[in-house]
């Protein structure tokens, strides 16, 4: 099995800058942290609210990854002003969002589905930049269908409800577990490049990791908080070791 990589969504980094209106703590600083600490990549959310990430932080983050030569997955709604920003940027991925200006977090996945007819041309446009192309969707095989229909390269399945499932011990985490890994083994068959993310912690990593399609976790809000406590690094460094378990059990 081939080793899961590990992205940094260092968001809520700028959430916490945000609320004092200060330049300080810098997503940026933060993000070489997470390189240096075993991040494979940095993932950050321009939303168009620009609650947490501001555009020049992505202006910054674009160069800090080009710097390093590490990449960066741009999460982004599909609309054409994040189109623009992305063509203008070419991060190394994109990975569609859907966006609801009231919403806390991303809640639900894309539905893909439903948007095929804006979601197929922004993604050619993209792919034809050289952008790597993911959607995030639900553990559903009709959404899995669709994002290959609109051309995506990748898709990343919405692990919120199963990782909310297990920290509130509910009897369908085990159901919403086995969702995950029949959408990943369907999305390999088809051929697209499986990724998955939202709400991990150190508890829900290891089911998720272990699922064999998988190639990327990108993981935020547990780590920053956990960062408050431990520090960055370590924090990264645990949850890195953590997957490692999981794919060596996985193996063994
Ligand atoms: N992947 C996507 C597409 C997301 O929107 C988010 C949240 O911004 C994450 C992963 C990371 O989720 P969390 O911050 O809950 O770890």
């Amino acid at each position: 099995m081939s080793k899961l990589r590990l992205g940094v969504n260092i968001d809520h980094v700028a959430t916490v800058r945000n609320a004092r209106g200060e330049g300080y703590p810098d997503p940026v600083r933060a993000a070489e942290m997470a390189l240096a600490a075993g991040a494979d990549g940095i993932t950050a959310h321009l939303r168009e609210d620009r609650r947490h990430i501001s555009d020049a932080d992505i202006d910054a983050l674009a160069a800090t990854c080009r710097k390093r030569g590490r990449p960066l997955n741009f999460e982004m709604a599909v609309t054409a002003e994040m189109e623009a920003i992305a063509l203008a940027h070419l991060p190394h991925a994109a990975c569609l969002v859907p966006e609801r200006r009231e919403e806390v977090t991303t809640e639900g996945g894309l539905d893909v589905a439903r948007g095929h007819n804006a979601i197929a041309p922004l993604v050619a446009k993209l792919v034809d930049a050289g952008i790597r192309v993911s959607c995030f969707i639900d553990a559903d095989l009709a959404q899995v269908a669709a994002a290959k229909s609109v051309g995506a390269q990748v898709i990343e399945l919405h692990t919120g409800a199963y990782c909310q499932a297990v920290r509130e011990r509910l009897p369908q985490a085990a159901a919403l577990l086995q969702n995950l890994k029949a959408a990943a083994s369907e999305a390999h068959r088809l051929g697209l490049e499986v990724h998955a993310g939202h709400g991990i912690d150190y508890e829900t990593v290891k089911p998720v990791a272990a699922i064999p399609e998988l190639m990327e976790l990108n993981i935020g809000h547990f780590l920053i908080g956990e960062a408050i406590f431990i520090g960055l690094g370590p924090a990264i460094q645990r949850m890195r070791a953590l997957m490692d378990e999981a794919r060596a059990t996985r193996a063994a």
